[in-house]
């Protein structure tokens, strides 16, 4: 009884996010926390781990100039760990005044998950929710990213979240470009210290924001981004679903593509 209530489960929140079938793909199959062992296990293979993907590198690829504005280094602490690395980036964030956000903050919201995970979720700003309980992505939308997350078998717990803003916009407006250049090096900082193997990035300003460019999430979806040393794969935020629930089946399409990038090694 128990399965067939945890399947009904399963089946309900695949069909929220637009997913109308299963298939006999091994793909299907094989368990994502399983696929980081698998994949550490394996040599990588040759290619792609999904059939041609088009590439557009970014500014930021490894090894080539960034470009970079007078704000835009936080230096990563030389730290043996992540988990050490993130706390030191934290401390230096301290209880920061650098733009007018703080003002009408309540907490400073910073990042939460893994340290060490292979996957990040970079989004927008805190919303109300977000800034009373100062963790990134637990109001509704935070409630479908977890979803999200879920659908390709991981949990919030594997993942690292976090904020490309991290106070609260007043009425949730948009961050103005000024309060982004203010606050971007500490999440440069923070995917420079965890180092996963893959970032989404959630909606067009945190697309933007990290692959410098104007381009509208709709023009950046469906393609993957060489970044920081990372993958990216920027895909529509889970805000945006909420209003377009049609689009989930996007969504869908790049959590699997993002599963096999994991299981690819
Ligand atoms: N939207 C975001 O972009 N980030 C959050 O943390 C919550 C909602």
């Amino acid at each position: 009884m128990k399965r067939a209530e945890e399947l009904a489960g399963h089946l309900a929140y695949f069909s929220e996010l637009g997913v109308a079938g299963v298939s006999r793909d091994r793909a299907w199959r094989v368990r994502p926390a399983d696929a980081y062992a698998e994949a550490a296990a394996k040599p990588s293979p040759a290619g792609d781990p999904e059939p041609a993907p088009a590439r557009t590198p970014a500014p930021a690829v490894a090894g080539q100039p960034l470009e970079i504005s007078m704000f835009d280094q936080v230096a990563v602490p030389e730290a043996a760990t992540a988990a050490d690395r993130l706390r030191l980036i934290r401390e230096e964030l301290g209880d920061c005044t650098r733009c007018g956000l703080h003002a009408g903050r309540k907490t400073l919201v910073y990042g939460v998950g893994s340290p060490d995970a292979q996957l990040m979720f970079v989004g927008e700003a805190p919303g109300r929710d977000e800034d009373l309980q100062g963790i990134p992505f637990v109001g509704r939308a935070g409630q479908l990213l977890t979803r999200i997350i879920e659908s390709i078998d991981l949990r919030r717990e594997d993942v690292y979240i976090a904020n490309v803003i991290k106070c609260r916009p007043p009425g949730n407006r948009n961050p103005t470009p000024e309060e982004v250049r203010t606050c971007e090096p500490f999440l440069f900082a923070q995917v420079d210290a965890i180092r996963p193997r893959v970032i989404v990035a959630l909606g067009t300003f945190a697309a933007r924001t990290l692959l410098r460019t104007d381009d509208p999430i709709s023009r950046l979806r469906g393609r993957v981004f060489d970044y920081r040393g990372a993958q990216l794969v920027p895909t529509f935020h889970p805000a945006f679903l909420l209003r377009s629930p049609d689009r989930k089946r996007d969504v869908w399409e790049d959590m699997k593509k993002i599963r096999a990038m994991l299981r690819a090694g």
